[in-house]
């Protein structure tokens, strides 16, 4: 079978924390509330820090992993929801940073699956384009630039961040399973700035379906998303290892979207999986979406928590509302 090996890892942390007791002086909560029912402590927020900025910093430092030379790059998806610009795509700046000019560049948006939205597609690519020696995918997120500062259920679970991979095609064990639902749009989104276009003379006539809310702020029904997480998580990490009969437990290390500590230990519970083979750093980082798998699989591969050899299991869910498992051998 044709596997993806990851060649090197990297991630960017902003320096800026904010721990529950600072999000207490601008909402109604407490560190309690936050700790209990999310397992969040500290988020890093940027302090003026680009996606774009924040995703070369993490890519460079793949690379150096990697011990690959930027020209021989071919591939980068950049995974975001939270770009600089509506164009250029975020991958062409990081693909100006770190000087791998001549690479298929682009952008691509499935919320907090996004990451293994865009390592199931590497792999795509790579299998069917011989001239691509290594694909970046790398995902940054701003998120604080769509968090409602008013919505205390929602302002407390975000951070910003980005997280990096370099891969390449190689023999070993490799499965997805990857969708989304339409249907539940309305339950988490932002939307886009409102067009300002003096000739319109009708803005209300096409109904979105989205509830009415404090525009291009991220709107979030956590009551919905919870709903939707924990039958999504496990049913997308068992469908993908469904898929080559492989046993769930057989799994080394799951990495999943680093949400909500309720949400993993009631997918592993519903998994029939320990959640000792849950790796969770969210109360480090809180919710960067695109960015939280790829943070925490380099935080498990620099901590020795992920080995070579180990099988391992990304598993995310999003806005969307999507979904994505990918299971291979590191
Ligand atoms: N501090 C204190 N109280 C809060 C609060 C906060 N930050 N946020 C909400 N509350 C209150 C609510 O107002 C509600 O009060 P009420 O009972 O008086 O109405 C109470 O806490 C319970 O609210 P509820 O929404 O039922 O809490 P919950 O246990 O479902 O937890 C979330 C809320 C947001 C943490 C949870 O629903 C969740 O994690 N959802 C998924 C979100 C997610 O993963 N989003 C990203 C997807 S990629």
């Amino acid at each position: 079978m044709q596997g993806l090996k990851i060649l090197g890892t990297g991630s960017y942390t902003p320096e800026l924390t904010v721990t529950n007791d600072d999000m207490a002086k601008i909402v109604d909560t407490n560190d309690e509330w936050i700790k209990t029912r999310t397992g969040m402590s500290v988020r890093h927020y940027n302090n003026g820090e680009p996606s774009w900025y924040m995703g070369t910093m993490a890519s460079k430092q793949a690379i150096e992993a990697a011990g690959i030379s930027p020209e021989d790059i071919g591939l980068i998806i950049d995974t975001t929801i939270t770009p600089d610009f509506h164009t250029p795509s975020t991958a062409c700046m990081v693909q100006r940073e770190i000087g791998a000019i001549g690479s298929i560049a682009m952008d691509i948006n499935a919320a907090c699956s996004g990451f293994v939205y865009g390592f199931d597609m590497a792999r795509r690519y790579l299998m069917t384009d011989e001239s691509i020696k290594y694909a970046l995918v790398v995902a940054n997120e701003d998120l604080t630039k769509l968090v409602d500062f008013q919505d205390r259920g929602s302002c407390i679970l975000f951070g910003d961040g980005a997280a990096a991979v370099i891969v390449e095609l190689s023999e070993g064990m490799f499965t997805s399973f990857i969708g989304a639902d339409g249907n539940g749009t309305k339950y988490l989104f932002a939307r886009a700035a409102v067009p300002q276009n003096p000739f319109i003379t009708d803005r209300k006539k096409y109904s979105d379906g989205m509830p009415e809310g404090r525009d291009q702020y991220l709107f979030q029904d956590g009551r919905e998303v919870y709903k939707f997480a924990t039958k999504a998580l496990p049913n997308a990490a068992l469908k993908a290892a469904e898929k080559i009969g492989l046993d769930i437990n057989d799994v080394d290390v799951f990495i999943p979207h680093q949400a909500n500590i309720r949400i993993i230990e009631t997918a592993a519970k519903n998994m029939g999986v320990s959640m000792d083979k849950f790796f969770v750093n969210l109360h480090e980082h809180g919710n960067t979406s695109s960015a939280s798998i790829p943070i925490a699989l380099d935080d498990a591969i620099r901590t020795g928590r992920v080995k070579r050899g180990d099988k391992i299991c990304l598993v995310g869910f999003g806005a969307g509302l999507t979904y994505a498992a990918a299971i291979f051998e590191y």
